[in-house]
């Protein structure tokens, strides 16, 4: 094995002969770190094997176990797979430790054995953790190392089923000579802790730190190397977070489970729904729920619009937080080219509600009808939904799974809702007999049946 040193973009994992100011790739300032490469990428391939015909490739049986949580498990695609490997990041303090310490302590309460290694916390921090989370007895082992080649030792010894590492960035590999959390040792950790997976048919799941700017050592220059990726995100001032898959080799990516922070720990929000409209005011004007679809699951929330003067001369404020900001300002376009209104002179704000992130075209109709409902001042019935995606011309176009999204509103106590007159025509209305539902063409016409 023959050793050359290199500079590595920390942030995006470019490889530079020579170091640079700004990385080329990503566009970073002082972000490029010299490492030595120590040739390990060769090792990582399978090893030799021969040309094999179609019909003799055996078909893969993947085990699954289902994890403690049922909110999880379809984000994992039906349960975690034996021999598979997961890369969780999120920022620190979002809750990466506690998810995998209740999943842990689940799959050991179910009898399997579990290893949580921990680079991070002492035992007695883990302790803590443990009694606020209510650990019992199980056959949970805890291991407190950052020596990677230790680390695998133990866990190869102890053939656990399930397999925590806390976090990539705090363990190192003594085969490297560069510092932990650098891009050669996180690459390297992955490396092994995914031969180990393999090899012992265990499940493994990889924590990562992620910050939004500047992040340091990118687990993202990981994605390509594990099986699954998961993300957690939230915002700081909500205790809700949001899980949901963003690569997986054996199930869809569009799934995504809610929770909720609290003193005993992560809880699943098994109706979210209700979870994102049990603040919103009744009978406020430039507030609408919209029905949208997640994953494979509708959800309905509220969206919030405020339109009021610019004060100082200059450009209006266009704002939007939990949706493409660019599509409000072909939305608010469209307002003016066809429905009269100006925001020359006016700051418009959009909201979704809850910290929520959107970007489906079906919520155009509502944030439409959020903005006008606040220009004029006007209520929007607090039992009435809205979907569709809103056209150029001002035209109200199909949206997938109307039913669906029909449902979720009928059974939180909806009792009607505005939607694309082209779907209003190709599903049966049995379920939600008892909701009026009015069709629409363009956007006038919707307003015009409002307002
Ligand atoms: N007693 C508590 N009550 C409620 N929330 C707590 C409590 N203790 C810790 N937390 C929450 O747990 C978070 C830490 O979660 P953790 O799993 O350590 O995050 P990560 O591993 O992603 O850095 C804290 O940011 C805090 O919000
Ligand atoms: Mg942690
Ligand atoms: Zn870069």
């Amino acid at each position: 094995m023959k050793s050359k040193s290199s500079f590595i973009c920390q942030n995006c994992g470019f490889n530079s002969p020579k170091w640079l100011g700004r990385c080329p790739n990503c566009g970073e300032w002082n972000t490029l770190i010299e490492e030595v490469e120590e040739a390990v990428d060769a090792e990582f391939s399978f090893p030799p094997s021969d040309p094999i015909l179609y019909k003799d490739i055996k078909e893969a049986k993947r085990e699954r176990i289902k994890t403690g949580i049922k909110e999880l498990n379809p984000v994992l695609g039906g349960g975690v797979v034996l021999g598979s490997l997961v890369l969780i990041g999120g920022e620190p303090g979002i809750g990466k430790s506690t998810l995998l310490l209740q999943v842990s302590r689940d799959f050991a309460a179910q009898g399997e054995k579990a290893l949580y290694v921990s680079g991070e916390e002492s035992l007695e921090q883990i302790k803590v953790r443990g009694e606020r989370l209510g650990l019992k007895n199980g056959n949970l082992y805890f291991l407190a190392e950052t020596n990677l080649e230790r680390i695998i030792t133990h866990a190869e010894k102890l053939n656990p089923k399930i397999f925590v590492l806390d976090s990539i960035q705090t363990v190192f590999s003594s085969k490297l000579s560069s510092g932990p959390g650098t891009i050669s040792q996180v690459r390297e950790v992955a490396n092994q802790v995914f031969r180990f997976t393999k090899k012992s048919q265990v499940s493994s799941f990889l924590i990562g730190h992620i910050t939004k700017v500047g992040s340091l050592a990118g687990p993202k220059s990981l994605e390509h190397m594990v099986d699954v990726v998961l993300y957690f995100e939230g915002e700081r001032d909500h205790s809700h977070r949001v899980l949901r898959a963003l690569k997986n080799r054996f199930g869809p990516v569009s799934e995504l489970a809610i929770f909720e922070m609290g003193s005993r720990g992560l809880k699943a929000i098994s109706n979210p729904s209700a979870f994102f409209l049990k603040e919103r005011p009744a009978d406020e004007a430039g507030s609408v729920v919209v029905c949208t679809i997640k994953g494979s699951r509708p959800l309905l929330v509220e969206i919030q619009a405020l339109v009021s003067s610019t004060l100082f001369t200059g450009n209006p404020r266009r704002m939007t937080i939990g949706l493409d900001h660019f599509r409000v300002a072909m939305l608010l376009a469209i307002v003016e080219k066809k429905l009269g209104f100006s925001f020359a002179g006016e700051d418009v704000y959009v909201n979704v509600a809850g910290g929520l992130a959107i970007a489906e075209p079906a919520t155009d109709l509502g944030v439409i009808i959020a903005v006008v409902s606040c220009v004029k001042n006007k209520a929007i019935p607090p039992d009435m939904t809205v979907f569709g995606e809103v056209g150029l011309s001002g035209e109200i176009r199909s949206v997938s799974q109307p039913l669906t999204r029909l449902k979720e509103a009928h059974s939180l106590g909806f009792k009607t809702a505005i939607l694309p007159q082209g779907n209003l025509d190709h599903f049966k209305k049995e379920d939600i007999s008892d909701m009026k539902l009015l069709g629409v063409q363009n956007v006038k016409q919707a307003l015009s049946s409002l307002f």
